[in-house]
Order: structure tokens, then C-alpha cells, then sequence
């Protein structure tokens, strides 16, 4: 039984490209060997082989310009320095379970690791030990390491050769400012992969029971910024407010009474349910379960804490029957005048 599991822990680390690496190492073989007589050069070779480029790209199911950048190696001679990369890597929510096995690998191959404030120590700790941490957290209002020094610390890595890793919270590509990222790196022909991680709409609602559709009461799902201009404008609250519907809002926890107000001024009753996920998926998650019209209190006297997501619809209502992570949820405002209960929640 030990021996299996930690064959299962070994294939979990192991990348499915590595067939089809070892395939394309084994066809060059010859040709390595020949060009490369010293045997530190050609492990030289194979190193950067193995760790860099060519992998990269039978990663990224690009076989055929793995092989051309095989050759280009081969035929380039020792001399050769290791190209650099970027992966930029979803970490989830907080819960280390929730990382991808991609993320994991890109985690344990990295030089060099970019990352946000809400990118947990646990999954930090996953990494290879020597691996270099930079934090470059932001919160909201206080942007710790400015966009444009956080894009020149990724390229002025990956320009010496190291492999990066630039790590968010969730999914880098939603609400994470992945796509501007990228359009750095291309502009500056830095290659880059890109591995999506678990987004805290998803998480938040798996972790507090809330299905974000159902076939009785929401046929579509929207996620939302609501770090939008203070007053709420820029957003097509006409839209948002129409039923069957579930809304997502993230980065809301200063908004939480502008919401509700724009939302049933458009139409959507106040009675709609409504729930707030906080630190979803982290042993301190706490779920507050209300009705639209009780957010302003709740944003008053709840003492809800960043990160938050904001769920809006019918489906936020069946997290009082199907939770089942954490602590029991909150239900506003019945527990409103339970302050142990809601002290033991927090
Ligand atoms: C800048 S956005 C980044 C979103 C991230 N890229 C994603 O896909 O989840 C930060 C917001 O995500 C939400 N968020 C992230 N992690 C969360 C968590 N563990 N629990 C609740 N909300 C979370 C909060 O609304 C927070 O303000």
C-alpha cells in the first residue's frame, strides 16, 4: 500500500509531455551525441532541454516547434544560454488542494516566483526550496509594487535565463490583469505559458454549498467587478438586475450597500437572496446569508473582511441547507443578535 501511494505521488508529478519528450530525445540522440563529445556539455544540453524551451512547448502542444527548437540548440553548440520563461500561474482561492498539477509543476520548476498578497504561504511553501520569492502584493487602494515594476521584474528575470513564475490569486485571467501581463511579455518576445487556477466564484460557492446555476432558479452566471467607480457607474446595472440569473461581484467588500441599491433600483426584488463569502476555502471562511435589502446593515455593522465575494440570486439562499465546509453560516439577520455565535464565526 506504501509502495502504490508513492507511485501515485511520483505520477502526479511527473508532466504528460514527458512521453513525448523522451520520444524526441531518443530520435536526436544521435545527432546530440555527436555534436555534443563532452559529456558535461551534452548534460549541458539536456538540462536545458528538459527545464526550458523545448518542454515548454510540447507543453503547450506546439510538437512541431519543440523539434525545430531542439535542432536550433543542438546546432547552436554549447555555448548556448538557457532562454528564460514565464509561467503565469492560477493559485486559486487560498486552499492548497485547489492547485492545478500544472500549477504544482510550474511551482517546482521555477527560478524565481512572482506573487500576490493573496497567494497563500502553504502553497508559497510547495515550491522548490531555493527557489527566489518576490512579493508584489497589491491591495486594493495601495498598489505595494507598482504594474509596470512588477512587468520589468518578470522580463528582467526571464531575460537572464531564469524560469518565472508569476503567481495570482485565482485565475490569473479573470479580474487578474493576466491579459496585460501577456501583452508585455509578447511585446518583448519573452515566451510564456499560461496555467488557470480554481477563481474565487467557483471556490466561494463549492465551499459555502452554493451551486451557481440550477436548474430551478439560475440559467446563467456572471462575474462582476464591483471596484468600479464609487457611484456604481460603468456597469450595465439594467442587465444585472434581471432574474434566473446569478451575480458574482468581486472586490465588493467596500461596495456591498451601493450594489444592493443600484441592483433593486433597476428592478431585482430586495428580497433576493444574497450571500458573502469570506477567506472562501481558508479554515477562517466565514459565510454571512441575507436578502439584497439587508446589505447595507450587513456592510455596517458585519464586519466583513477582504477578501469577500458577493453572491447575488436564488441559488444563495441553498447554502443554509447544503454548506459543509467551516463554520455554520450566518444567517442575517436572524444571528444579528447572537453576537457569540457570530464572534465564534468570524
Ligand atoms: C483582484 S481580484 C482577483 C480575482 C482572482 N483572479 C480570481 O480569479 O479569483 C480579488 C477579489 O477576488 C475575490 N477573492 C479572491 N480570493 C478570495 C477568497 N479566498 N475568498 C473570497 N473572495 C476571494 C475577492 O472578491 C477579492 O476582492
Amino acid at each position: 500500500v506504501l509502495a502504490r501511494l508513492v507511485r501515485e505521488k511520483l505520477e502526479s508529478l511527473l508532466d504528460e509531455s514527458y512521453g513525448t519528450l523522451a520520444a524526441l530525445l531518443e530520435r536526436w540522440r544521435g545527432r546530440i551525441r555527436a555534436a555534443f563529445p563532452d559529456v558535461t556539455a551534452r548534460r549541458g544540453l539536456y538540462e536545458s532541454i528538459v527545464r526550458g524551451r523545448v518542454t515548454a512547448l510540447l507543453r503547450s502542444g506546439r510538437g512541431a516547434e519543440a523539434e525545430r527548437e531542439l535542432l536550433v540548440q543542438v546546432d547552436a553548440g554549447q555555448g548556448q544560454a538557457r532562454a528564460g520563461s514565464v509561467v503565469l500561474v492560477g493559485a486559486g482561492p487560498g486552499d492548497p488542494g485547489l492547485l492545478t498539477l500544472r500549477a504544482l509543476r510550474a511551482l517546482q520548476e521555477a527560478d524565481v516566483i512572482l506573487h500576490d498578497r493573496l497567494v497563500s504561504e502553504e502553497i508559497l511553501d510547495l515550491a522548490r526550496r531555493d527557489a527566489q520569492r518576490i512579493p508584489v502584493g497589491k491591495e486594493a487602494g495601495h498598489h505595494s509594487v507598482p504594474q509596470a515594476a512588477i512587468n520589468e521584474l518578470m522580463a528582467q528575470h526571464a531575460q537572464a535565463g531564469r524560469r518565472v513564475v508569476r503567481m495570482k490569486g485565482g485565475d490569473p485571467f479573470v479580474f487578474g490583469r493576466g491579459g496585460e501581463e501577456l501583452e508585455y511579455l509578447r511585446a518583448l518576445g519573452i515566451a510564456y505559458e499560461v496555467v488557470p487556477g480554481i477563481t474565487a466564484a467557483a471556490a466561494c460557492g463549492a465551499y459555502a454549498g452554493i451551486p451557481l446555476t440550477h436548474r430551478d432558479h439560475s440559467q446563467s452566471l456572471r462575474l462582476v467587478t464591483a471596484h468600479c467607480d464609487p457611484s456604481g457607474e460603468g456597469l450595465d446595472w439594467r442587465a444585472l438586475a434581471s432574474g434566473r440569473q446569478t451575480l458574482a461581484f468581486y472586490m465588493g467588500v467596500a461596495r456591498l450597500g451601493t450594489v444592493a441599491e443600484k441592483l433593486t433600483e433597476h428592478g431585482r426584488a430586495a428580497s433576493t437572496p444574497v450571500a458573502i463569502v469570506e477567506n472562501g476555502t481558508r479554515h477562517d471562511q466565514r459565510v454571512t446569508i441575507a436578502r439584497l435589502a439587508d446589505l447595507a446593515a450587513i456592510a455596517e455593522l458585519g464586519g466583513v473582511r477582504a477578501p469577500a465575494l458577493l453572491i447575488v440570486g436564488e441559488v444563495a439562499a441553498l447554502g443554509a441547507q447544503l454548506h459543509w465546509f467551516g463554520a455554520t453560516p450566518r444567517l442575517w439577520p436572524a444571528d444579528v443578535d447572537q453576537p457569540a455565535a457570530v464572534d465564534e464565526a468570524a
